[in-house]
């Protein structure tokens, strides 16, 4: 075969890496100090495209399952690869990157001076799905800028900066996969359970850190251990039942078993039979079983984490969302009332969004102000911490006749004349020392914490891909509610969850953005009311500083 065309040299940018056909072979071509490099596209280990992994060091990083190749000799450095990629003759002529599929490189030839600038826009097929023109490293003015150069390149930030998101954000595979990675198995606390659920020894739930499936367990001597519910001899998720009591896990599948701390503790046959088979004599089953995570108990609620340098509870939470989770979780001992899940077809970050968005509230929720419960004008506030990781969104309920003509004019939402068949629903007995009715508290990065009016409950976040999340609700009352208390608390409760009075329109309207961006996609959204907070905590409804704060914290966390 001869030279054929791959590319145009003015798509390819120093440093970063194309997907281009030639034919029907996938290539993926790079230029690294000027010079043009083409690698076959696919990578040697499972099949994923690697012009949408990330260059560095002259290295290409498989966007799935992150092996490392030489992009000059194809050469295989890390597993879990082991075969090298093929590597593809490459020439110059004029703005035309020729290769031969039939020779492999050794014959480079300098790419002609003229790479583009930094800032120009690349080809649609240099950058990622969504990924936003423009906007090199060196013009944002943000912590991100220490970022490697070569995944802010890859993933650029719009160059305005936090006003802006980009629907890569929310859609991308690799994005979601390095989420897992820096975020819910980075230094950060994930809840997990309420002790509440597991008040026994023996008592277990199965439970989430991001999407990894965990058991949290309540070993013999009171204490609460959370370890990865796989098996460490195939894999298996052992724990099959949502909660129960145990005396000890045993896999379904050859039988290993794990005392209620994590440990392994039996392996069936492990000397063989008859003086044949069976484990090898120097296995040790202290050296095997599920990986432990750190864990952390504040008033009864249950966290873990992967890291062990991940800070103390209180620190992580800060004095300000910490003064507000203990207004929740005020010492008396909590009492479990019931749970429901569903899915939510949209971005997990979607959610902490919808709860760090008061615009929103009184323009989409018919019920919040046509009951009074937040109409623009309420004492309220949005605090964010000021890592901009943990959110609370407060307001103090009023009268809903106290409305002004003026603001129900601005909400049209406001039905006049809508009326509650059981007006029980709204009532409100001050239990709590916090001058708020209503507090959502999300804290970063799989938690919320309702407390509207009585009705209490965790929203656990489990994400799912990007484009899905699992909501798994607790709803919880205290140990010395009596029954009309609880009845209160139930009848309350039909406010939230998958299709309450509220609930229910933030379930829609997340959909239909995680739906806009799928369908139109490639491009951004706009973060840009109350521009005189910058990032953080403000006084006003009409605001999405909270938003921007969020993302400030995402980018560092994510090194883009
Ligand atoms: S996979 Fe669990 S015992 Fe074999
Ligand atoms: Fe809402």
């Amino acid at each position: 075969m001869a030279w054929q065309k791959a590319a145009a040299l003015s798509e390819l940018s120093e440093g970063g890496v194309i997907g281009v056909h030639v034919g029907a072979t996938p290539i993926a071509l790079y230029q690294l100090d000027g010079v043009v490099y083409a690698t076959h596209g696919i990578c040697t280990h499972a099949m994923a495209i690697l012009a949408d992994g990330f260059v560095e060091d002259g290295k290409i990083e498989c966007p799935l399952h992150q092996a490392l190749f030489d992009i000059k000799s194809g050469k295989a450095l890390s597993g879990p690869a082991t075969e090298d990629l093929r590597t593809f003759a490459v020439k110059i002529d004029g703005d035309d990157v020729l290769i031969d599929l039939d020779v492999a490189a050794a014959s480079e030839v300098t790419a002609a001076p003229a790479a583009p600038n930094a800032g120009t826009p690349a080809s649609d097929t240099a950058r990622p799905r969504g990924a936003s023109n423009g906007g090199a490293a060196s013009e944002m003015q943000d912590p991100a800028m220490s970022a490697p150069l070569s995944i802010t390149k890859h993933y650029a930030w719009p160059a305005e900066g936090l006003s802006r998101i980009p629907d890569w954000v929310y859609t991308d595979q690799t994005i979601y996969e390095r989420e897992v990675d820096k975020i819910f198995h980075g230094p950060t606390w994930n809840f997990v359970a309420l002790e509440c659920e597991l008040p026994k020894s023996g008592d277990f739930v199965r439970s989430n850190v991001g999407p990894t499936p965990v058991v949290v367990s309540r070993a013999n001597d009171g204490s609460i251990h959370v370890f990865e519910n796989r098996c460490a001899h195939r894999a298996a998720e052992f724990c099959r039942e949502l909660s129960g009591n145990v005396s000890e896990f045993v896999c379904p599948y050859h039988q290993w078993s794990y005392d209620l701390k994590g440990n392994l503790a039996g392996v069936p046959f492990c000397r063989g039979v008859a003086g044949k088979g069976g484990m090898p004599a120097d296995f040790e089953t202290a050296e095997h079983g599920p990986r432990r995570l750190k864990v952390a108990s504040h008033r009864g609620v249950v966290f873990a984490s992967y890291s062990d340098q991940v800070e103390p509870f209180a620190d992580y939470l800060g004095p300000e969302v910490l003064r507000e989770f203990e207004a929740t979780f005020d010492g008396r001992p909590l009492k479990l009332l019931g749970h429901y899940r569903h899915t939510l077809p949209g971005n997990w970050k979607l959610y902490h969004e919808n709860l760090r968005d008061p615009y929103h509230a009184t323009l989409l929720h018919t019920f919040l102000v046509t009951f009074g419960l937040l109409v623009a004008g309420n004492k309220s506030l949005m605090l964010m911490d000021p890592k901009g990781r943990h959110g609370v969104m407060a307001s103090a309920k009023s009268d809903g006749k106290s409305v002004t003509a003026d603001a129900k004019k601005e909400m049209r939402a406001y039905k006049e004349n809508m009326t509650l068949a059981d007006p029980r629903m709204m009532t409100f007995f001050p239990e709590f020392d916090s001058p708020w009715s209503v507090t959502m508290s999300t804290i970063w990065p799989n938690l919320i914490i309702q407390r509207e009016m009585n009705t209490l409950g965790i929203r656990h976040i489990v994400p799912n891909g990007p484009h899905e999340f699992i909501m798994k609700w607790t709803m919880f009352g205290f140990a010395g509610d009596d029954e009309e208390m609880t009845r209160h608390r139930l009848r309350q409760g039909n406010l939230m969850g998958p299709a309450g009075f509220l609930g229910i329109e933030d379930n829609e309207a997340i959909k239909f953005v995680q739906d806009g961006m799928q369908r139109v996609p490639d491009k951004e959204h706009l973060v840009m009311l109350d521009p005189a907070v910058a990032a953080g905590s403000s006084e006003s409804l009409i605001s999405e500083a909270a938003i921007r704060a969020m993302y400030q914290h995402w980018r560092a966390e994510m090194g883009l």
